[in-house]
């Protein structure tokens, strides 16, 4: 297992140019499942472990992926209509295939995703989206096995929740279901927005993404399309904070600086300067920041993909900070290796209080999970000394040419194989 070694302490300056997002890049691969012989054609795709997966996945599909420059073109009919445990396991967004597979084949069976017991870690509202589209369910052996022979029916779909996977499910299977259905309460992602744009392309008549109310007429078919990933949010929060911690100077361009409202408020808040263009970010901060309280919620309230790397800015602030963490039960796998590093923090359920400090120590850590690991990799950098972190396979899931990007802002970095 790969380890990254940090050799921290400057300040990072330079220019940044932001990938696809991950989490937009995943959902529209598995439109790919809908165009049969017409061919979807997407540019931005990030080149990361998780892309490489879902692409894997629509492989074993019957799915055929062809690089075209810098565009990948997908077509071909599904010859397989089973999401494997080996490859769903890997991958939580591999749930994704079901919608795409059971509105144009009417069926799909999809693992459910690892060490994911229905009830502790759900894909319960995807379930019951299905069923609300006149899909007949059953759990077996590990999987959901899906049944819509004649075709699946527009319904109203009142999530509990907001869910972002189970709003994108359900808008790629009502896309070619019959007549009208409306999601309420649904995701406003940005990630949703683009899924949309994308699936209109290709035909279908979708309406209102980025508001909690969206309506899909249905339609016999989608048809080729071209359509461009959207920049990656989470990817440019993370290099934005990079910049604040280590009282650098970035600019990030090929971004969308209005998706990172909440987070470039908290940053003027704790006194950084951040200073936006049409596409580009710039981000400044010399000497110490205040600290600020920040409260995870669904877009347009902070990420939850941010909350790590926010909370390695406020161990260096001055003050203390309250990090809540709303959308997931146990998203704070992050502490003890901050702690490590000498960082003040306490928790309680899902409340962190953090202590800022003028400096961290260097320490060997451990990714634990995507947004943990790069909070580790900021730490590091802001940190005087060398930093280990191991497990970093977790970092190659969604960060595109990482070592490359922050070396060429001054970080010292070095790939450590097999460690
Ligand atoms: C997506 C993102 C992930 C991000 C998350 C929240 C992708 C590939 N991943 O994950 O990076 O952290 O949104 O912004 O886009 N839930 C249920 N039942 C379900 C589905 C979800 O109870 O059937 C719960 C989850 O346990 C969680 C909450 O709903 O507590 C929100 O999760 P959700 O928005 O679905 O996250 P993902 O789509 O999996």
């Amino acid at each position: 297992m790969d380890s990254l070694k940090i050799y921290g302490g400057t300040a990072l300056t330079g220019e940044i140019a932001i990938s696809g997002a991950k989490n937009a890049a995943l959902p529209l691969l598995a439109c790919g499942l809908m165009v049969g012989t017409e061919t979807l054609r997407l540019g931005n795709v990030p080149d990361l472990a998780d892309t490489r997966l879902m692409l894997a996945l629509l492989g074993h599909l019957g799915v055929e992926a062809k690089k075209d420059g810098d565009d990948l073109l997908l077509s071909g009919a599904a010859t397989s209509l089973v999401a494997p445990y080996d490859l769903v396991s890997q991958m939580r967004a591999s749930i994704l295939v079901m919608g795409p597979l059971l509105a144009r084949y009417g069926e799909a069976r999809v693992s459910l995703p690892g060490g994911c017991a229905i009830g502790t870690r759900p894909v319960d509202l995807h379930i019951r989206a299905m069923q609300k589209m006149g899909a007949i369910v059953e759990l077996a052996d590990g999987y959901v096995q899906a049944r819509a022979p004649k075709g699946l029916t527009g319904a109203k779909i009142l999530f509990p929740i907001v869910s972002v996977g189970a709003t994108e499910n359900a808008m790629m299977a009502a896309c070619l279901a019959r007549g009208q259905t409306q999601l309420v309460n649904a995701a406003r992602e940005p990630e949703i927005i683009d899924l949309a744009d994308c699936l209109n392309i290709m035909g279908a008549k979708i309406s209102g993404a980025g508001s909690d109310v969206i309506t899909i007429e249905g339609v016999d078919s989608l048809h080729s399309g071209h359509h461009s990933v959207v920049p990656d949010r989470v990817e440019a929060g993370s290099y934005a904070i990079a910049a604040a911690m280590t009282g650098g100077h970035l600019r990030l361009t090929q971004m969308r600086p209005h998706h990172l409202e909440s987070l470039f408020e908290a940053m003027r808040q704790a006194g950084v300067s951040v200073d936006i263009g049409e596409n580009t970010a710039e981000i400044r901060a010399d000497g110490r920041y205040q600290a600020v309280d920040i409260e995870t919620q669904p877009h347009p309230g902070f990420p939850t993909d941010l909350q790590a790397q926010f909370m390695a800015m406020m161990c260096l602030a001055e003050g203390r900070s309250k990090i809540s963490e709303t959308i997931f039960e146990n998203r704070f796998m992050h502490v003890p290796e901050l702690m490590r590093m000498g960082a003040d923090i306490t928790t309680d359920g899902r409340v962190a209080m953090v202590t800022g400090k003028p400096s961290l120590l260097s320490a060997q850590v451990m990714a634990t999970d995507l947004r943990a690991s790069v909070c580790l990799v900021l730490a590091g950098l802001a940190t005087k000394g060398e930093t280990t972190v191991s497990r970093i396979y977790h970092l190659d899931r969604g960060y595109a040419d990482l070592e490359a990007k922050l070396g060429a802002c001054g970080a010292r970095l070095e790939r450590v194989s097999g460690a």
